[in-house]
């Protein structure tokens, strides 16, 4: 059946839920024209500059942050729990040695108003441009974070996009579940 069209904050708590359960993937396209998906754990969904934004935080180390630079656009696709081990995968290789789609049999259809796909297999889809993006700032971040979550560095961009389509299977929840 069709995914259909649904408000950007119909299945919000059950989409953040999954961020801090076992994460999301995150779809951006490379310099070539070729998918890559990571899986994230952290991101925010609300409302700036009136329109709805989702922000992800990217690490400049990820492949994932050179396809954003080279495109700066990207789908945010929700996991049913039957995909926890494509979501562990994309969470430890990198785009840079391997084609994560072929690897675990994920599809990638095209974006309905983004140039990157989404992953059919998911159930919720958030699709993206993004409208700003800055970087996480040791001189005025806390000092427990700075400890906490950057010891080697790597201070994350956070991608500011504009939520441009959402949808989702009819029976998301049940697959969430
Ligand atoms: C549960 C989980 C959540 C993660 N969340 C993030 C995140 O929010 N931001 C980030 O930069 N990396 C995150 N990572 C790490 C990337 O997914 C991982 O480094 C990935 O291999 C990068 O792929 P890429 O090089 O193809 O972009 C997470 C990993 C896991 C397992």
């Amino acid at each position: 059946m069709a995914k259909q069209d649904i408000q950007f904050t119909a299945y919000l708590s059950q989409s953040l839920e999954v961020l801090s359960r076992g994460g999301a993937l995150l779809v951006s396209t490379g310099k070539n024209g070729r998918p890559n998906v990571m899986t994230i754990g952290w991101g925010t969904v609300g409302w700036i500059w009136g329109k709805p934004i989702f922000c992800v935080l990217v690490r400049p180390s990820r492949y994932t942050h050179e396809c954003l630079e080279a495109t700066p656009e990207f789908t945010v696709n929700i996991p049913p729990r039957s995909l926890a081990g494509a979501v562990a995968y994309c969470g430890k290789v990198s785009g840079r040695d391997e084609d994560k789609f072929a690897a675990q049999n994920l599809t990638a259809t095209p974006g309905r108003r983004v140039a990157p796909p989404v992953v059919e297999e998911c159930v919720i889809h958030y699709e993206c441009r993004v409208v700003e993006k800055n970087s996480v700032i040791q001189q005025t971040l806390s000092a427990e974070i700075d400890r906490s979550a950057y010891r080697s560095g790597d201070y994350h961009t956070l991608y500011f996009g504009e939520i441009v389509a959402v949808y989702a299977d009819a029976d998301a929840l049940t697959k969430l579940a």
